[in-house]
């Protein structure tokens, strides 16, 4: 067994279908080191204020199966300057904290790296919705988010279809298209519409009134909430400039896409890349972000993964405009 420790679990920024999986792994794997485990509330918050809860193995019992993070999530402003960082560390120092496993996405890697440069031995767990952290080829919560989108596709185009309407659905993703390429594609959507590609509004009125006109019964469109025209702004478009064929309705998915019971692919990665990181940890290799790369647990160094943003592969695109014949 490897010599007594204090973990902290933290989990921050937004949150993403199979955190809580993460937790429970994490946990798990440092109890059966016979380490202690705690989890900060309310993200780097709860290291700025000291305000750690114990977690035990029956702590994480059941919540494996559900969205969202049972510590709490925030983007604690106080903990981008460096005073908050250096707070953070003396705290933990004081209750004798001797590693975190910092889940999240790319902001919450910036803090994870800030931590393990303030000396704290930190690993990073790859957590989001947007799937644009480099050192992940999947992170956890894009399974479950794109499976929510799929549904609102198959539902739109239930009731798209008896109406004769086009729909453009927004989904999230922040800068990044890959949720809207990724739900296009594997939705059958008519268009999709990615920050990544310039957008020329009355081009995409002629995709969708040439869908129309090929007999389609419904035109859905995926908008990445990115992109530079949002869905209000192009179904403006549509229905005050261009006659698309089809009557105009806008979806916006939102937060609905982060709040769901995660999948089995979420729960497994969460499981995998939680147990990684205390092993990681076990063996000294810390200062890293442990991610999916190649269908492999892999290790990134966090100075290599925070601030950057990994650049979506556009190679569907080609396959979602054929799909849509
Ligand atoms: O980063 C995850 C994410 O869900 C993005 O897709 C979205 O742009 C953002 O968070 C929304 O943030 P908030 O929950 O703070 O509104």
């Amino acid at each position: 067994m490897s010599p007594a420790k204090k973990i902290v679990v933290v989990t921050s920024g937004g949150d993403a279908p199979g955190m809580n999986a993460a937790i429970r792994a994490v946990t798990r794997a440092a109890c059966s080191r016979g380490w202690e485990a705690f989890g900060s509330r309310h993200g780097f918050e709860g290291l700025i204020k000291g305000d750690l809860r114990p977690l035990g193995p029956r702590e994480v019992g059941g919540i494996m199966q559900t969205g969202g993070t049972i510590l709490g999530s925030a983007r604690s402003k106080r903990f981008k300057e460096a005073e908050g960082q250096l707070e953070a560390v003396a705290q933990l120092e004081r209750l004798g904290v001797s590693a975190a496993v910092v889940i999240g996405g790319n902001g919450s890697q910036q803090g994870a790296y800030a931590l393990s440069r303030a000396g704290l031995p930190t690993v990073g767990v790859a957590s989001t919705i947007d799937n644009d952290l480099v050192g992940s080829d999947v992170t956890i919560g894009v399974d479950t988010a794109l499976n929510v989108a799929l549904e609102a596709i198959d539902r739109l185009k239930s009731t798209g279809s008896s109406l004769g309407r086009a729909f453009l659905l927004e989904v999230m993703g922040r800068d990044c298209g890959y949720l809207a390429l990724m739900a296009a594609v594997a939705g059958g959507a008519e268009a999709v519409v990615i920050p990544e590609v310039e957008t020329d509004p009355d081009k995409l009125a002629a995709e969708i009134r040439a869908a129309y006109e090929r007999g389609k019964p419904h035109g859905i469109v995926v908008v990445a909430e990115g992109s530079r025209y949002n869905a209000a702004s192009l179904a403006h478009h549509f229905t005050e400039h261009k006659e698309v064929g089809f009557d105009v309705r806008v979806t916006i998915l939102g937060h609905v896409q982060r709040g769901a019971r995660p999948t089995y692919a979420d729960r497994m990665l969460a499981t995998r890349l939680g147990a990684a990181a205390v092993d990681h940890l076990g063996t000294g290799r810390h200062g890293v972000l442990v991610g999916m790369l190649r269908g492999e647990v892999a290790a990134t160094p966090l100075a290599e993964v925070a601030g950057k943003t990994k650049p979506l592969d556009l190679a569907l695109l080609e396959l979602a405009g054929m799909m849509a014949l």
